[in-house]
């Protein structure tokens, strides 16, 4: 029988570790039997969607019937304008998740390697795997990626580097001096994918601004972008990737060709319109970041400054049972252990009520007292 079953199944996708993906309210209400959950685990918009994205989708539930249009016409048009791009630098993905895959998909082979740093999107390495490469985890100095150490690691098996900027779950970035160097010694036969998925949150003036090196037509450059976060459109699934037409031309034979669902495409068309909301989600983070910060100093939280919505977080102790004691009190975060961290939590930054229930809870559960 277990021989039957190893013929079947492949090991190197036996051994991956599915991803864990934050608990939904839904789940933990039922669980608990309590209600008012506040969710700050997923780096979610906790303004919501944008009234205009609502608007579109509900115009067009009369035509779910049909397909999609499969090259979604009118909303790469919009991004086209937006960034000053032609249409064929553009492909859109499933969630910017999808643009990964088909990047992974695309250009591995078994024992090809991709690098990115360690404590960083546990998609990479597990999309990686799935292809049968090989995933080098380069560590990271002062919880920033190291793009010296991870130049230092690239050889002929190297195929494709992944730069979270701002990274997941650190919160921290690569500056522009620092891409520049690396970009010009990476070899260009070896793509290199700028994942920007909380490019919408970063103040930093020192952020690189990569569209510059896609609009140079480097032929090695991919950037990543998100409906998800700060357009507050997760639960639609869609991201985008902008680069030069070639690559982009490849990336779009492997994927499936209705990739992105009516509403997804008419309500990020809706959603690039409505700038207010994006001003208002930005306003939002920056004013609860702030917030956040303050309290954390208060108790004496050692945290990572971020340019995201979310804040790494030092508890001072094993994370298990902090997690379990703050999902009682109705709060959902993110444990690290994942990334090999056990003793942070990652939180999103929430509305000032969700920030004000998630340091009451920790302030019960660690038992913290003032210390400023
Ligand atoms: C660094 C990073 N990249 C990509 C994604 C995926 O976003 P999407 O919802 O567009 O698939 C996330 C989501 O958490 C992320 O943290």
């Amino acid at each position: 029988m277990p021989d039957v079953e190893r013929s079947i199944y492949r090991n190197y996708i036996d051994e991956i570790t599915p991803y864990e993906p934050g608990k939904p309210i839904e789940e933990v209400e039922r669980e608990l039997g309590i209600s008012n959950v506040v969710k700050l685990a997923s780096n979610e918009n906790p303004l919501g969607p944008s009234r205009k994205a609502l608007r579109a989708i509900r115009h067009v539930l009369q035509k779910i019937h049909r397909y999609p249009d499969g090259g979604s016409f009118y909303l790469k048009q919009k991004l086209s304008h937006e960034f000053g791009v032609s249409t064929d630098q553009l492909i859109l993905g499933n969630g910017s998740n999808e643009i990964i895959e088909l990047l992974t998909r695309g250009f591995l082979g078994a024992g090809d390697r991709v690098i990115a740093s360690e404590m960083s999107f546990l998609v990479y390495p597990i999309l990686t795997k799935v292809c049968g490469g090989e995933f080098v985890a380069v560590p990271m100095k002062d919880f920033r990626y190291d793009l010296k150490g991870i130049l230092n690691r690239i050889d002929e098996r190297t195929r494709l580097i992944f730069i979270a900027n701002p990274n997941n779950p650190t919160g921290s970035y690569v500056t522009n001096d620092e891409v520049e160097d690396f970009l010009s010694k990476v070899p260009r036969d070896v793509i290199v994918c700028f994942d920007e998925a909380y490019y919408d949150f970063v103040n930093a003036s020192d952020f690189p601004y990569t569209l510059f090196h896609v609009k140079a037509n480097k032929p090695n450059v991919i950037l990543l972008r998100t409906f998800s976060k700060s357009y507050g459109l997760a639960g639609l699934r869609i991201g985008y990737g902008i680069a030069n037409a070639r690559l982009i031309s490849y990336l779009n034979k492997i994927r499936q060709p209705f990739n992105i669902n009516l509403l997804a495409q008419v309500a990020a068309s809706a959603a690039l319109d409505d700038k207010r909301f994006l001003w208002r989600t930005r306003r939002l983070i920056q004013r609860e970041k702030l917030y956040l910060y303050r309290k954390f100093e208060q108790f004496g939280i050692h945290y990572i400054p971020t340019q995201a919505n979310f804040i790494l977080f030092d508890t001072g102790c094993d994370t298990t049972s902090v997690f379990e004691a703050l999902l009682k009190r109705g709060v959902i975060v993110r444990v690290m252990k994942a990334y090999g961290l056990s003793n942070h939590i990652r939180v999103t930054i929430g509305k000032r009520s969700e920030n004000r229930a998630l340091i009451r809870a920790l302030r019960q559960v660690l038992k913290l007292k003032k210390s400023k």
